[in-house]
Protein backbone atom coordinates (compact mmCIF):
# COMPACT_ATOMS: atom_id res chain seq x y z
CA UNK A 1 0.00 0.00 0.00
CA UNK A 2 1.35 3.12 -0.67
CA UNK A 3 2.42 5.58 2.19
CA UNK A 4 2.16 9.41 2.80
CA UNK A 5 4.42 12.70 3.83
CA UNK A 6 1.78 13.72 6.47
CA UNK A 7 2.04 16.56 8.40
CA UNK A 8 -0.70 17.93 11.35
CA UNK A 9 -0.50 21.69 11.83
CA UNK A 10 -2.01 22.69 15.34
CA UNK A 11 -0.44 19.36 16.49
CA UNK A 12 -0.87 20.06 20.11
CA UNK A 13 -4.79 21.19 20.20
CA UNK A 14 -7.63 19.26 21.39
CA UNK A 15 -8.52 18.75 17.24
CA UNK A 16 -4.94 18.01 17.09
CA UNK A 17 -4.41 15.70 19.66
CA UNK A 18 -7.44 13.94 18.25
CA UNK A 19 -5.96 13.63 14.53
CA UNK A 20 -2.48 11.36 16.11
CA UNK A 21 -4.81 9.38 18.19
CA UNK A 22 -6.91 9.04 15.00
CA UNK A 23 -4.17 8.67 12.87
CA UNK A 24 -3.03 5.82 14.69
CA UNK A 25 -6.17 4.07 15.47
CA UNK A 26 -7.40 3.87 11.14
CA UNK A 27 -3.54 2.98 10.57
CA UNK A 28 -2.80 6.05 8.02
CA UNK A 29 -0.58 4.74 5.39
CA UNK A 30 2.17 7.43 6.83
CA UNK A 31 5.78 7.43 5.39
CA UNK A 32 6.92 10.79 7.06
CA UNK A 33 4.93 12.17 9.40
CA UNK A 34 5.56 15.89 10.87
CA UNK A 35 4.40 17.78 13.62
CA UNK A 36 3.36 21.83 13.60
CA UNK A 37 2.13 23.90 16.19
CA UNK A 38 3.73 27.56 17.18
CA UNK A 39 6.72 28.28 18.59
CA UNK A 40 5.11 28.46 21.90
CA UNK A 41 5.26 24.65 21.58
CA UNK A 42 7.94 24.17 19.50
CA UNK A 43 10.56 21.14 20.95
CA UNK A 44 7.84 19.75 23.27
CA UNK A 45 8.14 15.50 22.65
CA UNK A 46 4.70 13.40 21.89
CA UNK A 47 4.73 10.07 21.36
CA UNK A 48 2.69 8.31 17.84
CA UNK A 49 2.79 5.09 17.36
CA UNK A 50 5.28 4.17 20.28
CA UNK A 51 7.76 6.86 18.54
CA UNK A 52 8.84 10.09 20.21
CA UNK A 53 8.14 12.97 17.53
CA UNK A 54 9.48 16.45 18.27
CA UNK A 55 6.58 19.30 17.43
CA UNK A 56 8.53 22.06 15.09
CA UNK A 57 7.55 25.75 14.72
CA UNK A 58 5.39 26.60 11.60
CA UNK A 59 6.83 28.42 8.98
CA UNK A 60 6.38 28.86 5.27
CA UNK A 61 8.87 26.13 4.26
CA UNK A 62 6.56 23.67 6.48
CA UNK A 63 5.09 21.89 3.51
CA UNK A 64 7.92 20.75 1.15
CA UNK A 65 7.69 16.92 -0.04
CA UNK A 66 4.53 16.62 2.02
CA UNK A 67 1.34 15.15 0.75
CA UNK A 68 -1.00 15.44 3.08
CA UNK A 69 -1.71 18.15 5.27
CA UNK A 70 -4.30 18.05 8.43
CA UNK A 71 -4.84 21.83 9.94
CA UNK A 72 -6.27 22.30 13.11
CA UNK A 73 -4.71 25.90 14.13
CA UNK A 74 -7.79 28.44 13.67
CA UNK A 75 -8.59 30.51 10.65
CA UNK A 76 -5.94 33.01 10.63
CA UNK A 77 -3.26 30.03 10.29
CA UNK A 78 -5.35 29.00 7.33
CA UNK A 79 -6.26 31.61 5.88
CA UNK A 80 -2.24 32.10 4.98
CA UNK A 81 -0.93 28.63 5.54
CA UNK A 82 -3.26 25.95 3.24
CA UNK A 83 -2.49 28.03 -0.09
CA UNK A 84 1.01 27.68 0.47
CA UNK A 85 0.57 23.99 1.33
CA UNK A 86 -1.74 24.01 -1.72
CA UNK A 87 0.45 25.58 -4.09
CA UNK A 88 3.57 23.01 -3.26
CA UNK A 89 0.45 20.28 -4.53
CA UNK A 90 -0.01 18.71 -1.10
CA UNK A 91 -3.80 18.27 -0.32
CA UNK A 92 -5.13 20.46 2.54
CA UNK A 93 -7.82 19.29 4.68
CA UNK A 94 -8.64 22.24 6.96
CA UNK A 95 -10.75 21.90 10.59
CA UNK A 96 -10.90 26.01 10.56
CA UNK A 97 -13.87 28.07 8.90
CA UNK A 98 -11.45 29.69 6.46
CA UNK A 99 -12.21 27.79 3.47
CA UNK A 100 -15.70 26.46 3.57
CA UNK A 101 -17.66 28.49 1.87
CA UNK A 102 -14.93 29.38 -0.65
CA UNK A 103 -16.42 28.31 -4.07
CA UNK A 104 -13.16 26.51 -5.17
CA UNK A 105 -12.90 24.25 -2.03
CA UNK A 106 -14.97 21.22 -1.08
CA UNK A 107 -16.75 20.81 1.73
CA UNK A 108 -16.71 17.36 2.96
CA UNK A 109 -18.92 14.73 5.12
CA UNK A 110 -17.14 11.36 3.64
CA UNK A 111 -20.34 9.80 3.70
CA UNK A 112 -22.69 11.54 1.95
CA UNK A 113 -20.28 14.10 -0.74
CA UNK A 114 -16.62 12.41 -1.34
CA UNK A 115 -17.01 12.93 -5.03
CA UNK A 116 -16.82 17.09 -4.30
CA UNK A 117 -13.26 16.56 -3.75
CA UNK A 118 -12.25 15.77 -6.71
CA UNK A 119 -13.59 18.68 -8.74
CA UNK A 120 -11.89 21.40 -6.55
CA UNK A 121 -8.57 23.01 -5.54
CA UNK A 122 -6.11 21.07 -2.84
CA UNK A 123 -7.69 22.46 -0.41
CA UNK A 124 -10.72 20.70 1.26
CA UNK A 125 -12.54 21.80 4.19
CA UNK A 126 -14.17 19.71 6.62
CA UNK A 127 -17.22 21.29 8.12
CA UNK A 128 -18.34 22.50 11.29
CA UNK A 129 -18.49 20.11 14.21
CA UNK A 130 -22.49 21.11 14.75
CA UNK A 131 -23.07 20.62 10.96
CA UNK A 132 -21.57 17.31 9.91
CA UNK A 133 -23.93 15.41 12.81
CA UNK A 134 -26.81 17.55 11.82
CA UNK A 135 -25.90 15.99 7.81
CA UNK A 136 -25.44 12.87 8.74
CA UNK A 137 -29.68 11.90 9.52
CA UNK A 138 -30.80 14.89 7.24
CA UNK A 139 -28.91 13.06 3.84
CA UNK A 140 -30.99 9.89 4.07
CA UNK A 141 -34.22 12.14 4.93
CA UNK A 142 -33.00 14.29 1.91
CA UNK A 143 -32.60 10.86 -0.53
CA UNK A 144 -35.75 9.43 0.43
CA UNK A 145 -38.70 11.72 1.37
CA UNK A 146 -37.15 15.40 0.17
CA UNK A 147 -36.59 18.38 2.94
CA UNK A 148 -38.86 21.15 2.89
CA UNK A 149 -37.51 23.04 5.81
CA UNK A 150 -35.14 22.67 8.96
CA UNK A 151 -34.83 24.29 12.27
CA UNK A 152 -31.80 23.06 14.40
CA UNK A 153 -31.06 23.98 18.05
CA UNK A 154 -27.80 22.84 19.30
CA UNK A 155 -26.45 22.08 22.64
CA UNK A 156 -22.39 22.61 22.49
CA UNK A 157 -19.77 21.26 24.72
CA UNK A 158 -17.52 23.59 26.42
CA UNK A 159 -14.28 21.32 24.04
CA UNK A 160 -15.93 23.03 20.85
CA UNK A 161 -14.45 26.11 21.87
CA UNK A 162 -10.67 23.96 22.50
CA UNK A 163 -8.55 23.62 25.41
CA UNK A 164 -9.54 27.36 26.79
CA UNK A 165 -13.38 26.23 26.85
CA UNK A 166 -12.61 22.93 28.93
CA UNK A 167 -10.24 25.08 31.08
CA UNK A 168 -13.36 27.64 31.85
CA UNK A 169 -15.74 24.98 33.15
CA UNK A 170 -13.25 23.67 35.47
CA UNK A 171 -12.34 27.19 36.40
CA UNK A 172 -15.73 27.72 37.19
CA UNK A 173 -16.87 24.41 38.31
CA UNK A 174 -14.10 25.43 40.96
CA UNK A 175 -15.90 28.89 42.16
CA UNK A 176 -13.48 30.83 39.94
CA UNK A 177 -14.47 33.39 37.51
CA UNK A 178 -14.49 32.72 33.48
CA UNK A 179 -11.71 34.27 31.78
CA UNK A 180 -12.99 33.18 28.13
CA UNK A 181 -17.51 32.80 28.28
CA UNK A 182 -19.25 36.46 29.31
CA UNK A 183 -21.11 34.05 31.71
CA UNK A 184 -20.06 31.34 35.14
CA UNK A 185 -20.42 28.44 32.16
CA UNK A 186 -20.70 25.98 35.09
CA UNK A 187 -24.18 27.35 35.78
CA UNK A 188 -25.87 28.19 32.70
CA UNK A 189 -26.65 27.79 29.03
CA UNK A 190 -24.97 30.27 26.91
CA UNK A 191 -27.23 30.82 23.68
CA UNK A 192 -24.01 32.53 22.37
CA UNK A 193 -21.46 30.81 20.09
CA UNK A 194 -18.95 32.96 18.10
CA UNK A 195 -20.12 36.39 16.71
CA UNK A 196 -23.40 37.64 16.27
CA UNK A 197 -24.40 39.25 13.00
CA UNK A 198 -26.60 42.41 12.79
CA UNK A 199 -29.55 40.99 12.34
CA UNK A 200 -29.64 38.61 15.38
CA UNK A 201 -28.13 35.81 14.15
CA UNK A 202 -24.59 34.26 15.34
CA UNK A 203 -21.62 33.41 12.88
CA UNK A 204 -21.73 29.27 14.32
CA UNK A 205 -25.61 29.56 13.46
CA UNK A 206 -24.94 30.97 9.87
CA UNK A 207 -22.67 28.59 9.13
CA UNK A 208 -24.53 25.75 9.73
CA UNK A 209 -27.51 27.03 7.72
CA UNK A 210 -25.12 27.77 4.91
CA UNK A 211 -22.66 24.41 5.25
CA UNK A 212 -25.58 22.27 5.55
CA UNK A 213 -27.07 23.52 1.74
CA UNK A 214 -23.25 23.58 0.57
CA UNK A 215 -22.96 19.69 1.48
CA UNK A 216 -26.70 18.56 0.52
CA UNK A 217 -26.51 20.30 -2.69
CA UNK A 218 -29.66 22.38 -1.63
CA UNK A 219 -29.42 25.97 -2.14
CA UNK A 220 -33.21 26.86 -1.67
CA UNK A 221 -33.81 24.51 1.69
CA UNK A 222 -35.23 26.88 4.15
CA UNK A 223 -33.05 26.36 7.48
CA UNK A 224 -32.01 28.53 10.73
CA UNK A 225 -30.20 27.58 13.62
CA UNK A 226 -29.69 28.64 17.10
CA UNK A 227 -26.70 27.80 18.82
CA UNK A 228 -26.12 27.13 22.84
CA UNK A 229 -23.17 26.90 24.95
CA UNK A 230 -23.82 24.17 27.54
CA UNK A 231 -21.72 23.14 30.49
CA UNK A 232 -21.00 19.11 29.41
CA UNK A 233 -17.44 18.80 28.37
CA UNK A 234 -17.63 16.89 25.59
CA UNK A 235 -20.15 16.21 22.84
CA UNK A 236 -22.62 18.21 21.19
CA UNK A 237 -26.72 17.74 20.90
CA UNK A 238 -28.74 18.85 18.00
CA UNK A 239 -32.01 18.92 18.11
CA UNK A 240 -33.54 18.70 14.57
CA UNK A 241 -36.90 20.09 13.15
CA UNK A 242 -37.94 18.78 10.07
CA UNK A 243 -40.85 19.49 7.75
CA UNK A 244 -40.42 16.54 4.85
CA UNK A 245 -41.69 17.09 1.17
CA UNK A 246 -43.70 13.61 1.20
CA UNK A 247 -45.56 11.56 3.71
CA UNK A 248 -43.62 9.43 5.79
CA UNK A 249 -44.35 6.74 8.65
CA UNK A 250 -41.98 6.42 11.66
CA UNK A 251 -40.98 3.34 10.80
CA UNK A 252 -40.36 4.20 7.29
CA UNK A 253 -37.66 6.81 8.99
CA UNK A 254 -36.20 4.56 11.41
CA UNK A 255 -34.92 2.19 8.62
CA UNK A 256 -33.64 5.42 6.03
CA UNK A 257 -31.45 5.94 9.26
CA UNK A 258 -30.31 3.03 10.17
CA UNK A 259 -29.31 1.71 6.77
CA UNK A 260 -27.24 4.59 6.05
CA UNK A 261 -23.14 4.58 7.27
CA UNK A 262 -22.42 6.37 9.57
CA UNK A 263 -25.78 6.61 11.79
CA UNK A 264 -26.28 4.42 14.79
CA UNK A 265 -30.00 4.52 15.45
CA UNK A 266 -30.53 5.17 19.48
CA UNK A 267 -34.23 5.18 20.26
CA UNK A 268 -35.98 2.89 22.60
CA UNK A 269 -37.01 5.92 25.44
CA UNK A 270 -38.91 3.13 27.21
CA UNK A 271 -35.61 1.63 27.76
CA UNK A 272 -34.00 5.52 28.63
CA UNK A 273 -32.32 4.41 25.08
CA UNK A 274 -31.54 8.30 23.42
CA UNK A 275 -28.79 10.14 22.13
CA UNK A 276 -26.18 11.64 25.05
CA UNK A 277 -22.67 12.59 25.31
CA UNK A 278 -21.73 10.07 27.78
CA UNK A 279 -22.49 7.08 24.84
CA UNK A 280 -20.92 9.38 22.25
CA UNK A 281 -17.79 9.90 23.99
CA UNK A 282 -14.31 8.47 21.89
CA UNK A 283 -16.98 7.48 18.91
CA UNK A 284 -17.06 8.35 15.64
CA UNK A 285 -20.73 7.30 14.33
CA UNK A 286 -23.71 9.89 15.43
CA UNK A 287 -26.52 8.94 17.57
CA UNK A 288 -30.34 9.49 16.34
CA UNK A 289 -32.91 8.93 18.27
CA UNK A 290 -36.55 10.95 19.87
CA UNK A 291 -37.60 10.24 16.69
CA UNK A 292 -41.35 11.40 16.62
CA UNK A 293 -44.17 13.22 14.51
CA UNK A 294 -44.13 16.93 15.20
CA UNK A 295 -47.35 18.02 16.04
CA UNK A 296 -46.95 21.45 14.82
CA UNK A 297 -46.65 20.75 10.69
CA UNK A 298 -47.88 18.73 8.26
CA UNK A 299 -45.22 16.32 7.71
CA UNK A 300 -43.38 17.33 10.67
CA UNK A 301 -40.31 14.97 11.89
CA UNK A 302 -38.12 15.75 15.61
CA UNK A 303 -34.92 14.08 16.00
CA UNK A 304 -32.20 14.42 18.42
CA UNK A 305 -28.32 13.46 17.60
CA UNK A 306 -25.36 13.61 19.57
CA UNK A 307 -21.75 12.89 18.28
CA UNK A 308 -18.21 13.76 19.55
CA UNK A 309 -17.45 17.12 18.34
CA UNK A 310 -13.50 16.45 18.51
CA UNK A 311 -13.84 13.31 17.01
CA UNK A 312 -16.66 13.39 14.16
CA UNK A 313 -17.08 16.90 14.74
CA UNK A 314 -13.48 17.38 13.53
CA UNK A 315 -10.46 15.01 13.99
CA UNK A 316 -12.21 11.80 12.81
CA UNK A 317 -14.26 13.29 9.67
CA UNK A 318 -10.93 14.61 8.32
CA UNK A 319 -9.20 11.56 8.71
CA UNK A 320 -11.81 9.64 7.17
CA UNK A 321 -11.77 11.94 4.00
CA UNK A 322 -8.24 11.89 3.75
CA UNK A 323 -8.64 7.74 3.88
CA UNK A 324 -11.59 7.93 1.72
CA UNK A 325 -9.85 10.12 -1.44
CA UNK A 326 -7.89 9.04 -3.87
CA UNK A 327 -5.09 11.45 -2.68
CA UNK A 328 -3.11 11.12 -6.01
CA UNK A 329 -5.95 11.69 -8.02
CA UNK A 330 -6.99 14.51 -6.01
CA UNK A 331 -3.59 16.85 -6.05
CA UNK A 332 -3.50 19.17 -8.53
N1 LIG B 1 -12.95 21.97 19.27
C1 LIG B 1 -13.84 21.60 18.35
O1 LIG B 1 -14.90 20.98 18.64
C2 LIG B 1 -13.60 21.90 16.91
C3 LIG B 1 -14.44 21.29 15.98
C4 LIG B 1 -14.25 21.56 14.64
C5 LIG B 1 -13.27 22.43 14.26
N2 LIG B 1 -12.47 23.03 15.18
C6 LIG B 1 -11.45 23.95 14.68
O2 LIG B 1 -10.14 23.39 14.83
C7 LIG B 1 -9.21 24.42 15.11
C8 LIG B 1 -8.46 24.10 16.39
O3 LIG B 1 -9.38 23.91 17.44
P1 LIG B 1 -8.96 23.27 18.85
O4 LIG B 1 -10.24 23.07 19.55
O5 LIG B 1 -8.02 22.12 18.67
O6 LIG B 1 -8.14 24.51 19.52
P2 LIG B 1 -6.98 24.50 20.60
O7 LIG B 1 -7.11 23.38 21.54
O8 LIG B 1 -6.96 25.89 21.13
O9 LIG B 1 -5.62 24.26 19.73
C9 LIG B 1 -5.09 25.22 18.84
C10 LIG B 1 -3.85 24.66 18.12
O10 LIG B 1 -3.41 25.63 17.16
C11 LIG B 1 -2.03 25.89 17.36
N3 LIG B 1 -1.72 27.26 16.95
C12 LIG B 1 -2.26 28.41 17.40
N4 LIG B 1 -1.67 29.47 16.78
C13 LIG B 1 -0.74 28.95 15.93
C14 LIG B 1 0.18 29.54 15.01
N5 LIG B 1 0.28 30.85 14.84
N6 LIG B 1 0.98 28.71 14.29
C15 LIG B 1 0.91 27.37 14.45
N7 LIG B 1 0.04 26.75 15.31
C16 LIG B 1 -0.78 27.55 16.04
C17 LIG B 1 -1.83 25.69 18.85
O11 LIG B 1 -0.44 25.50 19.10
P3 LIG B 1 0.27 25.94 20.49
O12 LIG B 1 0.27 24.73 21.37
O13 LIG B 1 1.65 26.28 20.06
O14 LIG B 1 -0.48 27.10 21.04
C18 LIG B 1 -2.65 24.42 19.06
O15 LIG B 1 -1.93 23.30 18.59
C19 LIG B 1 -10.01 25.72 15.14
O16 LIG B 1 -9.96 26.31 13.85
C20 LIG B 1 -11.41 25.26 15.45
O17 LIG B 1 -12.38 26.15 14.95
C21 LIG B 1 -12.60 22.77 16.50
Amino acid sequence: MKKYNVAVVGATGLVGRTFLKVLEEYDFPINNLVLYASARSAGKKVLFKDKEYTIVELTHDAFDNIDIALFSAGGGVSKEYAPIAAKKGCVVIDNSSAWRMDNDCALIVPEINIDDAYSKSNIIANPNCSTIQSVLPLKPLLDKFGLKRVVYTTYQSVSGSGQKGVNDLIRCKNGEKPEFYPYDIANTCIPEIDEFLDDGYTKEEMKMVNETRKILHVDNLLISATCIRVPVEACHGVMIQVELEKEFTIEGVKEALSSYPGIILYDDVKNHIYPNSIVAKDKDDVYVGRIRRDLSCENGLLLYCVADNIRKGAAANAVQIAMALDIDKCKK
